[in-house]
């Protein structure tokens, strides 16, 4: 069976393209990457593309508009069926995300609506909870927004800093995101209005990882 083409948008680091990278190398995953866009020409997350063979551009115009049709250009080309943006930092022209609704998805590292925009992280530390995660939703216009696809708990400790909770959520990212392209792909995601029902044959709970997860 042909694997969904997956069209990845980064910013920086890239760990998350290279969990999703790594899933694909798996043949019985059912996605596969056919391109990396990066709004940034000194990305790491590049270099992770090209070692493994992948194709990837860089599109840096500031300008929004210029920005989407050059990216849908490129994503069109390869075939991308779903978009997954991946520590992606720029706000996306409202046409851009129109034209991908339903196709874009994007992982957030806090418990979705919880604490969305810049430094999830230090929102969570200041507001005292004891428990955040990370939320992988479908992309809709306003910042962080969308019905929630998957969603994985993390517990903030006593002494955590910016560095240390990020680093768990991040952790948890790793597993999440590749899950939600799967799920995705296989098919089983059915989004009505904000929420997204996940189809018979997979256990409900698995779009929410908890911290008593060990798997
Ligand atoms: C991740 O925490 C992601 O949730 C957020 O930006 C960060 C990107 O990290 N949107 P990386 O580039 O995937 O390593």
């Amino acid at each position: 069976m042909p694997r969904l083409k997956l069209g990845v948008l980064i910013s920086g680091r890239g760990s998350n393209l290279q969990a999703l990278i790594d899933a694909a190398a798996d043949p019985a995953y059912p996605a596969e990457i056919a391109t990396v866009i990066s709004n940034r020409a000194n990305a790491p997350g590049l270099a992770r593309a090209a070692t493994r063979g992948i194709q990837a551009h860089v599109i840096a115009d500031p300008d929004r508009a210029v920005f989407a049709v050059a990216a849908d250009r490129v994503l069109r080309g390869a075939g991308v069926e779903l978009i997954a943006l991946a520590g992606f930092m720029r706000i996306l022209d409202a046409s851009f995300v129109v034209a991908w609704t339903d196709r874009m998805i994007n992982i957030h590292p806090s418990l979705l609506p919880a604490f969305p925009g810049l430094h999830p992280q230090r929102q969570a530390l200041a507001a005292g909870v004891k428990f955040s995660g990370c939320t992988v939703h479908f992309v809709r216009d306003a910042v962080d927004t969308g019905p929630i696809i998957a969603q994985a708990v993390v517990p903030v400790l006593d002494g955590d800093d910016e560095d240390t909770l990020a680093a768990r959520i991040l952790a948890a990212e790793h597993r999440l995101y590749p899950l939600a392209v799967r799920l995705f792909a296989e098919g089983r995601l059915t989004i009505a209005g904000n929420r997204v029902a996940v189809a018979a044959g997979i256990a409900p709970d698995i779009t929410a990882l908890n911290p008593s997860d060990r798997t």
